[in-house]
């Protein structure tokens, strides 16, 4: 056994009233126990949280002809992504009406045709049946489409809901359409992908990301190029407000100048589970880089370097940093109440060659060394939050209100309307 090995005290968990728990959450503050070890909280996670609202599955951009496809697995659901023949990214729930195998085995691939490997029953990919199994199987094949899943293609991220009546997805989806397309992120490609194994409950992944008070002390180098903890610090003595607010205005000023949009779209308004914001870099960086230099050629519509960071976040798995040179972006993907899966991805312009227009040595440290800070954070986190005298302490009314926003989101869908709905 590793030293940081978690030894999960699953066993004192199941079975909980998770409306109760609930009921005796302290508003600003982290949750109880059970919600970050409880298999029975996880159960309420994947079929209230992921199975019913709006996740990112991946960037379109992976799949840029018809026939291009990628699966992914959430929870117990196997999920087909494909272009099909008019060019639209469709998505199936990647199990075959006849005997329920699973259709295409591989993460990435190309298909004309969606054939499964058991008994070679082929799909088109608008999901239709192509055989005619009325006669030896007295099912008109009409009846045996693969069943769709509800997809959003936003300025090339693309989002499914597993609801059948998912939560509505339009005022995000038109935010961040808007401030992403210049970023060319369907004319992107990946560079590069990393996937991290995190030993630690998704929403601590997720809380981590929400506030920035952890980075001084754990960020040396994503701190140098964000004005994050010049922001904490105005929020606590307003007397270093000016100098910072006149720094940002100046940025704002320049985004407007190159068309772009500026600040905060969302808000911690109730109910806002998304946000679209372009942020400054500090003086002297033009991309979160080690060094504040590009590290790529530019993407999309940039003409120029240094458009700050588009931040996209969308509860419950995703977010992204985007520059004019290239994007990050995170993938959540829970494995289980102590485990959660992240993959990474890295992108930039299509045309963009490696080892001429970037290197892997200076595009990936940034962000790679940022992330696994934070999973370091998490996992001790969570090793924390074990212990038998764990009580969820108070969070900062400055640094943490994003943090308490998340989890206002959270109880309410997990024991709110949306679960009554997947209950009924
Ligand atoms: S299970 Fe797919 S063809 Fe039989
Ligand atoms: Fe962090």
């Amino acid at each position: 056994m590793r030293m940081n090995d978690i030894a999960t005290p699953d066993h004192r968990f199941g079975g909980e009233d998770i409306d109760g728990l609930v009921r005796v959450h302290k508003k600003n503050g982290p949750l109880q126990q059970a919600f970050y070890y409880s298999p029975t909280v996880f159960a309420a996670d994947m079929a209230r949280i992921f199975g019913r609202w709006w996740l990112f599955a991946g960037h379109s951009c992976l799949i840029p002809n018809p026939g291009d496809f990628f699966t992914w697995k959430i929870g117990n659901e196997p999920v087909l992504v494909v272009r099909d023949d008019a060019g639209e990214a469709k998505a199936y729930y990647n199990t075959c009406r006849h005997r329920g195998s699973r259709i295409c085995t591989s993460e990435f691939g190309h298909a004309n045709r969606l054939v499964c490997p058991y008994h070679r029953w082929t799909y088109g990919l608008d999901g239709k049946l192509l055989m005619n199994t009325k006669t030896d199987f007295g099912v008109d094949r009409s009846e045996l489409s693969l069943h769709p899943i509800h997809i959003r293609n936003a300025a090339g991220l693309l989002f499914i809901s597993l609801a059948d009546d998912p939560p509505s997805f339009d005022h995000a989806f038109a935010e961040i359409t808007r401030r992403l397309k210049p970023h060319g992120m369907e004319r992107a490609k990946v560079a590069h992908t990393i996937d991290y194994t995190v030993r630690a409950n998704w929403k601590i992944v997720f809380e981590n990301n929400r506030e920035c008070y952890h980075c001084p002390s754990n960020h040396k180098e994503y701190v140098r190029a964000t004005y994050d903890v010049a922001r904490d610090q105005a929020r606590t003595d307003p007397s270093l407000a000016p100098a910072l607010d006149a720094a940002i205005a100046q940025a704002n000023a320049r985004f407007r100048a190159l068309g772009l949009d500026e600040g905060d779209v969302s808000s911690n308004m109730t109910g806002t589970f998304f946000r679209a914001h372009r942020t400054p870099l500090v003086e002297g960086y033009a991309s979160q880089s080690m060094d504040g230099q590009p590290l790529s050629s530019l993407m999309g519509d940039f003409k120029e370097p240094n458009a700050g960071t588009l931040r996209t976040t969308v509860f419950p798995n995703f977010w992204q940093h985007s520059g004019s040179d290239y994007a990050a972006a995170a993938r959540i993907t829970p494995l289980g109440p102590t485990t959660t899966a992240i993959r990474a991805t890295w992108l930039v312009d299509k045309d963009a060659v490696e080892g001429k227009d970037y290197t892997l040595d200076r595009l990936l440290p940034f962000w790679d060394v940022t992330n696994r800070q934070d999973w370091t954070i998490c996992e001790n986190q969570q090793i924390g939050i074990g212990s038998s005298r764990y009580r969820p302490g108070p969070f900062s009314l400055t640094k943490e209100q994003n943090v308490a926003h998340f989890l206002e989101w959270y109880l309410r869908e997990v024991s709110g309307p949306g679960a009554a709905r997947k209950s009924a």
